[in-house]
């Protein structure tokens, strides 16, 4: 179990523990419970219902991003009053990272908030997603702009959950790792490196995610609200969300997070003491987790001003998260119009 000392639930990966949620929201004190599911894993949510002592209602629906709409928000209060939620009603969400955003934003807001535990199915969930209290849904202007920040009471990442995801989608979670272990510094770089060529099955899941709990609830615990340190988990973001965006969501954002790395990387070498050896093991280490270095065909100017309508713009500038060597990232950091356009030509040719 990870209890961050300033964080206000705690984060518990491992196995057999779906079984257990039941005992984990007794313990944090919360008796009545309902269960909202991602249909598609919708027995990981029967086990999780089966564990409470009184009879648990699941309710399931069909996600995707697609569907983490205000019309699916409504869905789901109108759920929750179904169900006869109130106040003392646990809302435990069971899913991926959607599930986890739609059914967090529900029931932060249903009644003016009800407790919610999130479960964790999917890698992007549980090395990201689920941590760090923020919640939403998309609207036609943009990803994520309604939501709350949101603390849950507990948060369960059942690592046998990932025998069922899909190869694909275990990659989607990979760029946020390669991330992790650049903020976290050598020692996790290199317990990734050694993973990377051994096929998913024998990776010694727990652990890894757990390592990766600990540098995100590190950062999100010292700022909740995201007014300083937290930008630092942007590393590789304000290039990514470009190229995600020209290419009309064709590049997924996972794939996009690993080719902004790269492009991050090429730009903090021009800027800094980034060696050529540290950018030569972040590509090889994405390389070798079968994540793309370059996405090709895009238009340059196009994604340069992508990024410059991106939200992380501050004050009319464009600011980077860059690291300096493994284990040391910076925020905040302008560039050169040149060295920007540098590192996006180099990841779209
Ligand atoms: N709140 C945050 O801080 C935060 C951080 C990162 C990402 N996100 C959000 O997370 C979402 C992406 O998360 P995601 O990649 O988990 O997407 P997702 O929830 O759509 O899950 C991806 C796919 O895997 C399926 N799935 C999930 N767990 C499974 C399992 N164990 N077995 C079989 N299939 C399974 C889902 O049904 C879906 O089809 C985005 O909406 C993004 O905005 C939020």
């Amino acid at each position: 179990m990870i209890q961050e000392p300033q964080l206000a639930y705690p984060i518990v990966v491992g196995t057999e523990l779906l079984e257990g949620v039941g005992a984990l929201a007794a313990q944090r004190g919360h008796g009545r419970a309902v269960v909202l599911s991602d249909a598609n894993v919708e027995a990981h949510a029967r086990r999780v219902a089966a564990s409470f002592d009184t009879p648990t209602l699941l309710r399931t629906f069909g996600l995707g991003e697609e569907r983490k709409t205000l019309a699916t928000l409504a869905e789901v209060y109108g759920a929750l009053a179904e169900l006869e939620a109130d106040r003392g009603t646990l809302v435990v969400g069971v899913g991926g990272g959607v599930a986890g955003d739609l059914f967090g934003f529900a029931a932060a807001t249903y009644m003016r908030g009800l407790p919610f535990l999130n479960v964790a199915t999917s890698l992007v969930a549980m090395v990201d997603a689920a941590i760090g209290g923020k919640t939403a849904v998309d609207l036609p202007a943009g990803k994520n702009l309604a939501g709350a920040f949101a603390d849950p009471v507990a948060v369960v990442a059942d690592v046998r959950a990932l025998e069922t995801l899909p190869a694909g989608q275990i990659r989607e979670g990979l760029g946020e790792m390669v991330k992790h272990a650049v903020l976290a510094g050598a020692a996790a770089f290199e317990q990734l490196e050694h993973w990377a060529a051994a096929p998913f099955e024998r990776w010694p899941w727990a652990e890894l995610i757990e390592r990766n709990v600990r540098v995100k609830a590190g950062i999100v615990a010292r700022d909740p609200l995201e007014r300083g340190e937290r930008a630092l988990l942007n590393l590789g973001h304000t290039f990514a969300h470009a190229f995600e965006r020209e290419s009309h969501y064709a590049l997924s954002h996972g794939n996009a997070v690993a080719v902004g790395l790269r492009a991050a990387g090429i730009a903090a070498q021009r800027w800094g003491p980034w060696t050529e050896r540290d950018q030569q093991r972040v590509v090889a280490l994405l390389r070798a987790l079968g994540l793309p270095l370059a996405y090709h065909g895009l238009d340059v100017d196009g994604v340069l001003a992508a990024m410059r309508v991106d939200k992380k713009r501050r004050e009319g500038r464009l600011r980077f998260v860059l690291a300096r060597a493994l284990g040391d990232v910076v925020s905040g950091v302008e560039l050169d119009d040149a060295v920007v356009r540098e590192a996006v030509e180099r990841c779209t040719r």
